[in-house]
């Protein structure tokens, strides 16, 4: 493993950040020994390498002042490491995706309370643009003139569309196997895309020496990752907001680096903090691809380490083999009292077609990870089918038409004739 290069050119550029740059937040922490660093575009502990989350100094923030925001994340801004005025930059307004009452799916996995938070339904197609826009805030305000990342995909999309918004270059860097929806859905934003011969793991790495060599380049989820990382708790603030202002029972996510999974638990315990959900109990179940299940083999092991391994999976997107927030996973898992399980790529890719042919949602094979991951939790007895439950759809089905495509299709080509259509028997 290389050792994590610690930026110490002094940021932005212009040595001063502007008043009220990243809004609440006031300092770096870092998540092993807990010693503090301004901010700037640090992720590493200068005293132990560990990573670096967000402090904050939150100001009182009440429901009604919320519901008054945007219908996107900047509903969340006093919770969030942005400016004020982050709403009016360009930017591509992420968020405030569909919260779908799941009754048809409950009732095939005989899950009394089920919702699903489908946020395919954002501008890109995926979660990703939810920490995009937090990150290139970060990116902004550093003054930093490269917007970059290592990508399975999905992040790729995000970042080069708001790149493209923001009038910002970019360079987006993926392992060069990725499925070609997620190739063309980059490379039509017009930035720079390098295909990498590598894994994910693989071009991790490059991206982090790069980080380390060039200055002003941001890649968002590697030199900006703090900032990056905290737009995945506004999908656990809006699943509590759209619950009517509590939190669910239990809540299953996919996990690949498992940044998204340890931002919803952030999400949910800053709201009790704020006193803007009461303080109920919840579970947190992680969902992974048999191919890549590094997190889900430390966790069944009884392990507190996660041991690297060679992704084989379809669900690209989550194929991660060495995740950098796997330990958190496994602490966030364990402390709620939930559970972490993986599946078969037949069954993922039997949770996309479950999720669409019940609830009309076509989902990328992360979903179909985590719906096939639930019907387990059940069927298994980890997870309680009387409690209320959300599931997670963090990515479109259309960017992994593969997964599908020898599975369904026309149920008959006929000529355009009543009597061939009678003769099919599908009358
Ligand atoms: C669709 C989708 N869902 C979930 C994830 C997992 O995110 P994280 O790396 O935060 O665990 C990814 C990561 O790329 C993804 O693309
Ligand atoms: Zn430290």
């Amino acid at each position: 493993m290389s050792t994590p290069v610690v930026n110490t050119v002094k940021t932005p550029a212009s040595g001063t950040l502007r008043e009220g740059a990243f809004g609440n937040a006031t300092h770096l922490v870092c998540r092993e020994c807990s010693a503090t660093q301004s901010l700037g575009a640090f992720y590493a502990c200068a005293e132990c390498f560990g990573p670096l989350e967000i402090g904050y100094q939150f100001p009182a923030v009440t429901r009604e002042q919320i519901e008054a925001g945007p219908k996107n994340i900047w509903r969340y801004q006093p919770l969030l490491p942005v400016p004020t005025d982050i709403a009016s930059s360009p930017n591509m307004e992420p968020g405030f995706t569909r919260l779908l009452k799941a009754d048809n799916l409950g009732a095939a996995l005989g899950i009394k309370n089920l919702w699903v938070k489908d946020d395919s339904g954002n501008p890109t197609h995926s979660f990703k643009d939810r920490v995009v826009a937090v990150a290139l805030s970060a990116a902004r305000e550093l003054e930093m003139k490269v917007f970059a990342c290592p990508s399975t995909g999905n992040l790729a999309n995000a970042v080069a569309a708001a790149g493209a918004r923001a009038g910002m270059k970019t360079v987006v860097f993926i392992p060069h196997d990725l499925e070609r929806a997620k190739v063309l859905t980059t490379a039509v934003y017009g930035g720079t895309l390098i295909a990498v011969k590598g894994n994910y793991d693989d071009v991790n790495r490059l991206a982090s020496e790069i980080a380390g060599e060039e200055e002003g380049w941001a890649f968002v989820n590697v030199n900006v990752r703090p900032y990056y990382a905290e737009g995945s708790k506004t999908l656990g603030y809006e699943v509590a907001e759209q619950l009517g202002w509590r939190l669910p029972q239990q809540v299953v996510i996919p996990v690949a680096s498992g940044s998204q999974l340890t931002k919803v638990d952030k999400g949910f315990a800053e709201f009790v903090k704020l006193g803007l959900v009461e303080d109920t109990p919840y579970k947190i179940f992680g969902a992974q691809a048999n191919g890549c299940s590094p997190v889900s083999a430390a966790f069944k092991d009884g392990q507190d380490v996660v041991r690297p391994v060679k992704p084989d999976t379809i669900a690209k997107s989550l194929a991660i083999g060495n995740p950098a927030d796997g330990p958190y996973v496994l602490d966030a898992v364990r402390r709620t009292g939930g559970a972490i399980e993986d599946v078969t790529d037949d069954e993922v890719r039997d949770g996309i077609q479950l999720l669409a042919r019940t609830e009309g949602v076509f989902a990328e094979t992360a979903g179909g990870v985590t719906v096939a991951v639930l019907k387990k939790l059940v069927e298994t007895g980890k997870l309680d089918p009387d409690q209320e439950t959300v599931v997670f759809n963090t990515g479109d089905g259309l960017k992994t038409l593969d997964a599908i495509a020898d599975r369904v299709g026309p149920a008959a080509t006929i000529d355009p004739s009543y009597a061939a259509f009678t003769a099919t028997g599908l009358a």
